[in-house]
This record gives C-alpha cells, sequence and structure tokens, in this order.
C-alpha cells in the first residue's frame, strides 16, 4: 500500500485537481510547490487548515529541500513544471531549468530515498503533431526532434529522463492530452476564452481555428493517475486521450464555450492571425496500452465543459485576480 504521496507542482492546475480527488482517500499527501505565477496556496488552503494534506514551499531543482521532502514518501506524482507554450518562448532557460535539472533531481532524490513508486507527468506534446492517425508510446524518439517548442522539448527531454530511471527503479511515465477543468490559470485557451466572455471580451480564436486538440478533463487525469499508482507496470510509458470522434477543432471549442455562456458565436469570436504560426496543429493519442490494462475514463466532453464554464461562473475571485497577469503575455 503507497501510503503517503509527494505530489510536486500540487498547487498548480492538473495537481489541484489531484488532491482534492485524493486527499482524505486514505492517502497521506504532501505538497511540494514553489508557487509561482501559475501556483495558487488558495486552492488547497481549506485542505491544508483543516489538516488533511500538508504543504511544503520550495524548488524542485533544490537537491536539499528535496531530499527533506522525501522522508517517509512512498510515492512521488511529479507534476511540477513551467507548463506554458507561449512563455517558453521568451525564457527558455527557465524551462529547462525547471523541467528537465528539476525532474532530474526528483529522480535521483526519489530514489536515494526508497519511494516505491514515481508517476513522471509528461505530455502528448513530446510526439509532436500529427496530420492523420495516431502516436502509440513507442513513437516518441529519443532527444527533442518531435517536440516543436521550448516547453515541448524540455518536457520531452524529462521524459528521457524518466524512462531512462525506468529501467532499473519503478518510475511509469504519463502522456496525457491538453488538460481542462477547474483551477487552469487563464492563460490558457479554455479559461482565457471563458473569462474573457465574462469580462464582456471577445474570444481570439488563432487562425482560422481548425487546430485540433484533444480536450481531457483534468479530474479524469487524476483519475488516470490514481490507477497508475496502483496498476502502472515499471518502466512503462502511457498515453491518455480522449479520442473524441468527432474530433474538436479550436473553432468548435470556442462556439461550445460561446453557447455555455449565453454568447453567440458570430458576435463572440474573433478571428486573428496566429501568433504562432508554425505551432503543432493536431495532437492524437493510441490509448490502447492503458485501456487494456484497465482504465476507461468517461469521455463526456460537452458536460465536462459546462461544469468547467460553470466554475469560472462561480469562481470569479479566483481567475480575476489571475487574469492582468495572464493576459499580459499577450501583448
Ligand atoms: N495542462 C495541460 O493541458 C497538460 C497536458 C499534458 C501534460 N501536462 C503536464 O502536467 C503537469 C502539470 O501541468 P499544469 O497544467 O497543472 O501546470 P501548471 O503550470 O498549472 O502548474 C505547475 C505547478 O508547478 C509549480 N512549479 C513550477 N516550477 C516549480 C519548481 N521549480 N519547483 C516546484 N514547483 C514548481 C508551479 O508553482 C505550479 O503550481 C506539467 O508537468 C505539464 O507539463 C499538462
Amino acid at each position: 500500500m503507497l501510503k503517503r504521496i509527494l505530489v510536486t507542482g500540487g498547487a498548480g492546475f492538473i495537481g489541484t485537481n489531484f488532491v482534492y480527488k485524493t486527499a482524505g482517500s486514505g492517502f497521506e499527501i504532501v505538497v511540494l510547490d514553489k508557487l509561482t505565477y501559475a501556483g495558487g496556496k488558495d486552492n488547497l488552503d481549506p485542505l491544508i487548515n483543516s489538516g488533511k494534506i500538508k504543504f511544503a514551499q520550495g524548488d524542485i531543482c533544490d537537491a536539499d529541500f528535496v531530499k527533506t521532502s522525501m522522508d517517509g514518501v512512498d510515492a512521488v506524482v511529479h507534476f511540477a513544471a513551467e507548463s506554458h507554450n507561449t512563455r517558453s518562448e521568451t525564457d527558455p532557460d527557465l524551462f529547462y531549468r525547471t523541467n528537465v535539472k528539476g525532474t532530474q533531481c526528483m529522480l535521483e532524490e526519489a530514489f536515494k530515498a526508497g519511494v516505491k513508486k514515481f508517476i513522471h507527468i509528461s505530455t502528448d506534446e513530446v510526439y509532436g503533431s500529427i496530420a492523420d492517425g495516431y502516436f502509440s508510446e513507442e513513437d516518441k524518439l529519443l532527444g527533442d526532434s518531435q517536440a516543436t517548442s521550448a516547453y515541448s522539448k524540455s518536457k520531452s527531454q524529462a521524459d528521457d529522463l524518466a524512462m531512462e530511471f525506468g529501467r532499473n527503479y519503478p518510475v511509469v511515465v504519463l502522456r496525457p492530452t491538453n488538460n481542462f477543468g477547474p483551477w487552469q490559470y487563464p492563460e490558457k485557451a479554455l479559461p482565457r476564452w471563458i473569462s474573457n466572455i465574462l469580462l464582456g471580451s471577445k474570444i481570439p480564436l488563432w487562425g482560422e481555428g481548425q487546430q485540433v486538440r484533444d480536450w481531457l478533463y483534468a479530474p479524469l487525469t487524476s483519475e488516470c493517475i490514481l490507477f497508475l499508482l496502483e496498476n502502472g507496470v515499471n518502466g512503462n510509458a502511457y498515453n491518455v486521450a480522449a479520442n473524441h470522434d468527432p474530433e474538436i477543432t479550436n473553432r468548435t471549442a470556442a462556439e461550445w464555450i460561446c453557447r455555455l455562456l449565453d454568447a453567440d458565436p458570430e458576435k463572440w469570436i474573433e478571428f486573428i492571425p496566429d501568433p504562432r504560426p508554425n505551432h503543432d496543429f493536431r495532437y492524437a493519442l493510441n490509448v490502447e496500452k492503458i485501456t487494456k490494462l484497465g482504465f476507461k475514463p468517461v469521455i463526456d466532453p460537452y458536460n465536462q465543459f459546462k461544469i468547467t464554464a460553470d466554475w469560472y461562473k462561480e469562481n470569479r475571485s479566483w481567475w480575476k485576480k489571475r487574469k492582468e497577469e495572464a493576459e499580459s503575455i499577450y501583448k
């Protein structure tokens, strides 16, 4: 039984969703987070103040701090990262430091301390874009040649490190597609669009909005991680995706957001020149491996978009204090 779980980046978007799903279900949760612009201790305060989880502020690149945090830890779920593609264009070194060096530090200290399971959260972006068909786990090449941004390149190198450790230690790598849901920082597409409309601004849709993302509801990613803590085979990477049929273009996603917020898409969507014209067009993953292992998430995208839009409607103060900083990167 893996009792004490160290969650890095647990104050970020997916981390917070994971901590809420896990706390109180028999696990002792310790969150390690540097609290960058993307980390919100306010997300976790109800759990911290009621003694349901423990929280330690610090840097995954600080070996002494990480070593101290490993005390009594059975498993690590490693989310902490710089996660935004647009920001990675202006500060690639920060992305390399956090995502590659930080992951290395976490892996080294975890196994010096005898941790029994390490779940590394990678991304579908390590494979790059695919015009047709789906990437399987073995399609990832060593190095970062398939990745197209400083973010995805750093994640690709981190994925390699985790897989390398997985030859000798109990490491499982998860490669999820684009997540959405509550607590996502409003720099990212869906919360940016929702909060824009709630503030009376239009949705800026890049290019013709024909890009395809595989939208995966963050609570499902959290379920998947819990599943892998128990069932993931060491040394393996697993894709997880929603595999929507039909696929959801960015234009469709924006139209759904409009509809959910009673806004006419004709008036509220503004097509703008793509600020990252060569960015990946379509992500698509084959999920046969994790399905065979027994993980079958409930995919219900329109309803999960609705729950997300409702959350932002009900939690205005959460995103309002983040909105100005989030928008500043697009100026
Ligand atoms: N959001 C997505 O759509 C998505 C999809 C696939 C994979 N992922 C991966 O999932 C993980 C979590 O993504 P997210 O969207 O929740 O990210 P996020 O940006 O919302 O949260 C990242 C968290 O990491 C913390 N952090 C950053 N640098 C740190 C450091 N040096 N030391 C300690 N903590 C640090 C931040 O404070 C923040 O709490 C990342 O590894 C990301 O690459 C995300």
